[in-house]
């Protein structure tokens, strides 16, 4: 039997979905949908949608459902979704998830990756992000060659401006209370799969995989 492809990531800010979504991309061959991303290139392009988003986002609130859901279901609509997808960060809202559900938008299996609060908080504070191709480090666990550059592409690394810790903080709090619901909602599908988050990117993958129910070294044939 074939694994589910067309998954959501969930889970707090900084437990690893975009660097889980990305080798998921990679082994299975469907694009990675990420909210966060695709409001960075928004707000980085001057769109009126990144001018509506940015206040939300700096102060680590959640940008308003009607946004999030058109900018979503204007992205799944394009042909490279037709065979799966990894969405990141989207739902947020249980009012997102049932725009999903109204659009007949199918999801095969949702995971939620279950991380301690002090380590998602040492996660995203010690996160460093090329502004250029989007590469994601860490000074500790997973540091660029020379520490301070892209190993791909030389850029300088920054950190988002979203990651200083009074604002991760804030955004810890409005997952709690609005993010973490979805679980429940999920659950009561059938389609919640619940991962430990803990140690290393490549023993998490090894569950994620399992839980989608395909072997780790690639999808089930
Ligand atoms: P978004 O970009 O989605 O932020 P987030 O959900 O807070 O998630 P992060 O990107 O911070 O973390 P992650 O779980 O992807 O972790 P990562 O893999 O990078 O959203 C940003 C903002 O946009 C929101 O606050 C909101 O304003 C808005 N927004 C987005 N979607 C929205 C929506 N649907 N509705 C409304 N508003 C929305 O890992 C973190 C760090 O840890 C990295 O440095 C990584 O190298 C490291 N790491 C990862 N895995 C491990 C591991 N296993 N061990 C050690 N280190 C690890």
């Amino acid at each position: 039997m074939n694994g589910a492809t067309r998954a959501i990531l969930l889970g707090a800010p900084g437990c690893g979905k975009g660097t889980q979504a990305k080798r998921l991309q990679d082994v299975l061959k469907a694009p990675h949908l990420s909210t966060g991303d695709m409001l960075r290139e928004a707000r980085k392009a001057g769109t009126e949608l990144g001018r509506r988003a940015a206040g939300f986002m700096d102060r680590g609130d959640l940008v308003p459902d009607d946004l999030v859901i058109a900018m979503v279901q204007e992205r799944l609509a394009r042909p490279d979704c037709e065979g799966g997808y990894i969405l990141d960060g989207f739902p947020r809202t249980v009012a997102q998830a049932e725009a999903l559900d109204r659009a007949g938008v199918v999801i095969e299996a949702v995971v939620d990756i279950t991380v301690g609060e002090d380590e998602v908080v040492r996660r995203i504070t010690g996160r460093r992000s090329c502004p250029s191709c989007g590469r994601v480090y860490h000074v500790e666990f997973a540091p660029s060659r020379d520490g301070t550059h892209c190993d791909a592409c030389g850029t300088a690394l920054v950190q988002r401006p979203d990651d200083q810790e009074a604002t991760v903080r804030e955004r810890l709090r409005v997952y709690h209370q609005k993010t973490a619901p979805l679980a429940e909602y999920y659950r009561a599908k059938g389609l919640l799969k619940s991962v430990e988050g803990d140690g290393g990117p490549d023993a998490v993958f090894a569950r994620i995989m399992a839980a989608l129910g395909h072997a780790a070294g690639g999808p089930a044939r």
